[in-house]
């Protein structure tokens, strides 16, 4: 297995600005929103030698198999909020929100994607009776596009990878279309700040699930980086507060743009084609919102191989997590990390600490996943009783 392992000449002892209080209660609002499960691998976490491993699984939020939701929620109703001049309360639930808004139809929100934002981005128009008009790079798993078609999106293929897509999207802004993109780009920043607000839910969930239970907080959390939004969040909040973990961020090995941007000392585009199976991560230049924090605030950076990912899938479906490729990636990253000898001789000891592994999907792409794990992803974790005559 092929891996990249180095720490972050960058890393400055610096902190953030905590995330708005309100984004929680915002959430509280959205259908069927409950804390995902932060699980104990005490298997796992023997196998590779530390103290405890903790999964968060982000494999089922809200019904859809990614966190993403979380960013696109917050962001498309700020987005509205500042597209109408006001907050369109009173609201209480997500069809009163969508009557509120309901003068603004026909409406559109558009966005490029790799899969899991387009589909938070199509459930939250279908949510408020709007259009969505979905941007996709070529050669996208047709289960990821029928799933946003399902949400009734209309969804374009766009003639080159994920960041010509990006670039097709942004075009779409008008008096009745909100781009509600997760990447920035100079001039178009304050929806993917906030989509990397949405995201901080996930570890004030984390806090809360630890401080209500007798475990520690994670010496050592490993996030999956595409762009570096979702990681701009964990160090929103690992930055802000009163747990510090060390922070490792993890990429495809030729898709690496946050890695390779750090060891370059700047924003630094890595050419495609990017042709991961960890499509999620599959980008080639870090959001330039995200960028001070992953500079100032990643300890260490995993960029790794595709068996890695397909190894890390059937390691979490082993113990009972459905990972799809990307999920999986923090798994993978973990595990790289542990055996990289340069990174062992600088780590803490890890033996008696905790660490924890984001896993962002589950299984997006159900027929590709049956042939990694030699499994259906509705088989994985399946609780069995002894029937007794
Ligand atoms: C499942 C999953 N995990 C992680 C990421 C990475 O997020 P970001 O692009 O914000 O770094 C993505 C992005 O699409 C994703 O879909």
């Amino acid at each position: 297995m092929n891996s990249l392992v180095t720490s972050n000449p960058l890393r400055e002892d610096r902190l953030w600005p905590p995330p708005p209080a309100e984004i929680a209660a915002f959430h509280r609002r959205m259908p069927a929103y409950s804390p995902t499960l932060l699980l104990d691998a005490p298997d796992l976490a023997s196998k590779l030698g530390i103290g405890r491993l903790l999964i968060k699984a982000e494999t089922r939020r809200m019904g859809l198999p990614s966190f993403k939701i979380l960013g696109a929620s917050w962001a498309t109703y700020r987005a509205l909020c500042a597209h109408i001049g006001h907050e369109p309360e009173p609201w209480g639930n997500i069809n009163e929100l969508a009557a509120n808004l309901a003068h603004l139809r026909p409406f559109t929100l558009a966005t490029a994607t790799d899969g899991n934002h387009g589909r938070a981005v199509s459930f939250m128009a279908r949510l408020l009776g709007f259009d969505a008009r979905i941007f996709v790079p070529e050669g996208m798993a047709r289960a990821r596009t029928k799933a946003m078609e399902a949400e009734g999106a209309v969804v374009t293929v766009v003639n080159g990878d994920y960041d010509d897509a990006v670039t097709r999207a942004g075009e779409e802004a008008g008096e009745s279309c909100i781009v509600v993109s997760d990447t920035s780009w100079p001039g178009y920043e304050t929806i993917p700040a906030q989509v990397i607000e949405g995201y901080t839910t996930i570890f004030a969930e984390v806090d809360e699930a630890i401080d209500a239970s007798d475990l520690d907080h994670p010496d050592l959390v490993v996030v999956p980086m595409g762009v570096g939004a979702f990681m701009s969040a964990a160090i929103t909040h690992y930055r802000s507060g009163d747990h510090r973990p060390l922070i490792v961020g993890v990429e495809p090995i030729d898709a690496n743009c946050v890695q390779a941007s750090a060891l370059a000392g700047n924003i630094t585009h890595v050419p495609g084609p990017h042709r991961s199976i960890m499509v999620g991560l599959n980008c080639g230049r870090p959001s330039l919102i995200a960028w001070p924090r992953l500079a100032a605030g990643i300890d260490w950076f995993v960029s790794v191989d595709d068996d890695s990912a397909r190894q890390a899938m059937r390691d979490l479906a082993g113990a009972a997590v459905v990972a799809g490729e990307t999920g999986a990636a923090s798994l993978a990253g973990l595990e790289a990390l542990l055996i990289d000898e340069a990174a062992a001789g600088q780590l803490p000891d890890l033996s008696d600490r905790t660490v924890m592994i984001v896993v962002t999907e589950g299984a997006t792409d159900p027929a590709a996943y049956e042939t990694v794990v030699g499994r259906s992803h509705d088989r994985i974790g399946r609780v069995l009783t002894a029937i007794r005559p």
